[in-house]
């Protein structure tokens, strides 16, 4: 029979299995989600059901009293200043074309700021700013509107609907990549992910962002960690 102490160690061994430390949630840490639209209040939805705050900001907070509503309390609206204040990371879910006006107008807050960078630039919507992305690479692009913010280009590859129905998903998690060049950042992202009931999986610097942008072939894979590293030809 084994003794009162094998028996605490196999329990304590069993709990940490049953519950490694990749599946805990990351530290509570205040959202400010600045776009509320589909991405916005879907992404920054799963956060408020996983216990962080979230402010959430459009040009119309009234707009979205419904949605902080129905979140409950962790849950507040505000403008874009407001929720760069609120947030220690910033999730971006805006129209691609919103980007120059937000950097300029918002520089100073955007300044080391951790910035979770959803937007995609299509020609239709945005313009000049597509071709802009094409050439240079959406990351770099990024960071030229939103100069100084610790940006992780994450939460673009897949529609809004897709992360809806796959969050916290039964069995292997949808793996969400990610690209970032300041570790510390890409760490928070990481465990935003992870809260919001993803797998991350982190492709490489900011540039890598290309390997997973709009019409490239890493967008819109609905795949779990293993067969994205596989896919992004990235270690196992
Ligand atoms: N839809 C998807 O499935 C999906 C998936 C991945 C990535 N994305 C990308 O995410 C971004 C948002 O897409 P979406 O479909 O969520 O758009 P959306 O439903 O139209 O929502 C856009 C949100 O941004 C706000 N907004 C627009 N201009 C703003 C500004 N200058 N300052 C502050 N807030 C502003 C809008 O509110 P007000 O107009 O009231 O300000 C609205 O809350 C796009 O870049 C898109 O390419 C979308």
């Amino acid at each position: 029979m084994a003794s009162d102490l094998t028996r605490r160690t196999l329990l304590a061994a069993g709990a940490a299995l049953a519950l490694p430390a990749r599946a805990q949630p990351s530290d509570r840490i205040p959202v400010g989600v600045i776009g509320a639209g589909n991405i916005g209040s879907t992404i920054g939805g799963l956060w408020v059901k996983a216990g962080h705050p979230v402010l959430f900001a459009s040009r119309h907070p009234e707009e979205l009293a419904g949605l902080v509503a129905g979140l409950g309390p962790l849950a507040r609206a505000g403008s874009v200043a407001e929720a760069l204040a609120f947030g220690e990371a910033v999730l971006i879910a805006v129209p691609y074309r919103a980007y120059p006006e937000i950097g300029r107008e918002h520089a100073a807050a955007l300044k080391g700021k951790i910035v979770l960078d959803a937007g995609n630039a299509t020609k239709a919507r945005d313009g000049d700013l597509a071709a802009e992305a094409e050439a240079a690479g959406i990351g770099a692009v990024s960071a030229k509107y939103l100069p100084g913010a610790r940006l992780v280009r994450v939460f673009n590859a897949a529609n809004y609907r897709v992360f809806q129905k796959n969050a916290h998903r039964e069995g292997a998690r949808m793996a969400v990549p990610l690209a970032g060049d300041d570790p510390g950042a890409v760490a928070v992202a990481e465990g935003l992910v992870r809260d919001a009931g993803f797998d991350p999986v982190v492709v490489g610097p900011l540039d890598a962002a290309r390997r997973f942008a709009m019409g490239s072939p890493g967008f819109g894979l609905d795949v779990t960690a293993p067969e994205a590293r596989k896919a992004f030809g990235l270690a196992p």
